[in-house]
C-alpha cells in the first residue's frame, strides 16, 4: 500500500504543500460543529499526526473517530495551525481500513502498567510501549554496532545445552517424552529421551563463547538465555536477551572498561537517537532522566570491592531487611544502597568471595575471593555480570571438585586450559535491566513484548 511514515511527514519540510498518503491507528478524536480532528499514530513516531477533518469535504465521518480504527488518508501536509513548528494533514479521502468497536480496551483513560500487563497484544499500542520498543531496537542496534566496530565476531550459541554454565541455577528440561512413569530411574528417562541424555534451554552462552574466543580473539552473543528460578520480582523474567562478550588476552581492569564504555556508548546513542522518547520517560516515569543519562555518560563509574561494600553496609544507618556480614549475597536493598546512596553513580563491585560466585571466575591470590565484577546501578541494581575466566587447569578442576560437578559434562570447556590457555574475561549484561535503566521504567515486564514470569505466560 503506498503510503508515507507519519515520521516522515514530520520530518521532511519539503512534504509542506503536497499531498500524502497515510496510514495509522486512531488514538484521539475529537468533533465540533464543522469541524473533526483525529490523532493518527503509525507506529514510526512518538507524536501522533493531526487529521484535520472539514466537514463541507467529508461530511460522514462516525466510522472514522473511534478509536483503534485503522485508517488511510489522503490529504494535503499543511503548517499546524496551532504549533508553529508542527503540521498536520488536512483531510480530502478517508478510507476505513479496519473497524473497531466499543469494547476495544484502549479508551481515552491513561490505564494502569498492571491493568496494560494483561492485554499484552494491545498494550503496544500505547505511548509507554511504542517509546519503550523503539528505544529497545535502537539499544540493540547500537549493541552490535559497538562490537562490529570493534571487530568482535558475533557468534550464536547454542539455545539447547546439556550443561548448567552458572553451575548452580535453574533450568528448563527441554524433553520430547510426555509425561510418564514407565521409567525407573531419571537416567533411564533421559537415556530415551530425544538427546539421549538431560537437556536444558541455556541460561548463558559464556561457556560456549569461552570455545569461539579461544580462537577468535573478540566475540559476543546477543540472543535470548533462560532462567527456571521462581524470582517473583520486577528485575526476573524467566526469558531475557542475552549480551554476552568473551575476549581473549584481557584480564579483569580491561574487561571492566569494556564494559563501562559499552554502557556509554548505549547511553549516548538513546541520548542522540531517541530524544522524544526519553522526554516522555523523563516527564511519566522518572523526573530527571535526561539529566542522570547525561552524567553518568560523561562521568567515570565508581569501583569499589565487596569487603569495602559490606564494610559501607554495616557502618550505614539503615534497617535492611535481611542482614549483612562478609560472606553473604547482596540482596537488591543491599546493591541499591550502594549504588544509590554510597556511590551514587553505577559501581563496579569487585572480588567477591569464592563460594558465592561461579566455578569459573579466576581465583584470587589471598585464596577467598574470585575476580568478578557486577555492575549495579542506581534504581535497577545489578545489571552486568562480569569476571576475569579460571585459566589455570588445577585451580579450575579443584573449583569444579569442590562444588561436586561433573568433570565429564565439561570435558570441553576444561581442555580449552590445556590447549593454549590464556588470561580471558567477559562479561553478561541483561538488555532488559538496561532498558529499564535508560527509561526509568521500574518493572522488567514492561520493557519486552511479552514477559514469561513465573505462573504467568499469555
Ligand atoms: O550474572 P549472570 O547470571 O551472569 C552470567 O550469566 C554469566 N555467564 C555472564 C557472562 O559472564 N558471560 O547474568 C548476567 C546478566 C545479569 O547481570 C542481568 O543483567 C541479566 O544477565 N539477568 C537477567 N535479566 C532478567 N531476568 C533474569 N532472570 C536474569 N538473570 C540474569
Amino acid at each position: 500500500m503506498k503510503h508515507i511514515d507519519i515520521i516522515d511527514i514530520f520530518e521532511k519540510n519539503e512534504l509542506i504543500g503536497t499531498e500524502a498518503t497515510v496510514c495509522g491507528w486512531v488514538r484521539t478524536s475529537r468533533d465540533s460543529k464543522n469541524m473533526a480532528f483525529i490523532e493518527l499514530n503509525d507506529g514510526t513516531s512518538l507524536k501522533h499526526l493531526q487529521i484535520v477533518i472539514d466537514k463541507a469535504v467529508i461530511s460522514e465521518i462516525a466510522d472514522f473517530m473511534k478509536l483503534g480504527t485503522s485508517l488511510k488518508v489522503v490529504g494535503e501536509v499543511v503548517k499546524s495551525a496551532v504549533a508553529a513548528d508542527s503540521v498536520e494533514i488536512n483531510a480530502k479521502e478517508i478510507t476505513v481500513l479496519g473497524e473497531c468497536p466499543q469494547e476495544y480496551p484502549l479508551q481515552k483513560k491513561r490505564h494502569t502498567l498492571e491493568y496494560l500487563r494483561t492485554i499484552p497484544h494491545l498494550r503496544v499500542r500505547t505511548n509507554t510501549f511504542n517509546a519503550v520498543l523503539r528505544v529497545r531496537s535502537v539499544v540493540s542496534a547500537c549493541i552490535h554496532e559497538y562490537f562490529q566496530q570493534r571487530r568482535y565476531v558475533y557468534i550464536h550459541t547454542p539455545l539447547i545445552t546439556a550443561s548448567d554454565c552458572e553451575g548452580a541455577g535453574e533450568m528448563f528440561k527441554v524433553t520430547t517424552i510426555g509425561y510418564s512413569n514407565n521409567y525407573k530411574s531419571e537416567e533411564e528417562y533421559n537415556a530415551d529421551d530425544f538427546f539421549g541424555k538431560r537437556a536444558a534451554l541455556s541460561v548463558s552462552g559464556q561457556l560456549e563463547g569461552e570455545v569461539a574466543a579461544m580462537a577468535m580473539g573478540k566475540i559476543y552473543t546477543f540472543g535470548p538465555s533462560f532462567r527456571a528460578e521462581k524470582s517473583n520480582t520486577p528485575r526476573h523474567v524467566a526469558e531475557f536477551w542475552h549480551v554476552e562478550p568473551e575476549v581473549a588476552f584481557a584480564e579483569l581492569p580491561d574487561i571492566i572498561e569494556i564494559a563501562e564504555e559499552l554502557i556509554k556508548h548505549i547511553i549516548n546513542t538513546v541520548l542522540e537517537k531517541c530524544p522524544e522518547e526519553l522526554k516522555f520517560f523523563d516527564a511519566h516515569f522518572e523526573k530527571g532522566l535526561i539529566e542522570k543519562l547525561e552524567s553518568v555518560a560523561s562521568n567515570d563509574f565508581a569501583v569499589m570491592t565487596y569487603t569495602e561494600a559490606i564494610d559501607a553496609l554495616l557502618k550505614a544507618d539503615v534497617k535492611f531487611q535481611y542482614p549483612v556480614e562478609w560472606g553473604c549475597d547482596l540482596m537488591t536493598e543491599h546493591e541499591r544502597y550502594i549504588s544509590e546512596v554510597v556511590c551514587k553513580r553505577p559501581v563496579f563491585l569487585t572480588d567477591y568471595p569464592k563460594e558465592i560466585k561461579s566455578f569459573y571466575m579466576k581465583q584470587n591470590a589471598d585464596g577467598k575471593t574470585v575476580a568478578a565484577t557486577d555492575l549495579l546501578v542506581p534504581g535497577v541494581g545489578e545489571i552486568i555480570g562480569c569476571s576475569e575466566r579460571e585459566a589455570d587447569l588445577d585451580k579450575l578442576l579443584s573449583a569444579m571438585e569442590a562444588r561436586g560437578m561433573s568433570l565429564a559434562e565439561y570435558e570441553h570447556y576444561i581442555s580449552l586450559r590445556k590447549f593454549g590457555s590464556v588470561p580471558h574475561s567477559g562479561f553478561g549484561l541483561g538488555l532488559e535491566r538496561i532498558i529499564m535503566y535508560v527509561t526509568g521504567v521500574q518493572n522488567i515486564r514492561d520493557v519486552i513484548l511479552y514477559p514469561r514470569t513465573v505462573g504467568s505466560i499469555y
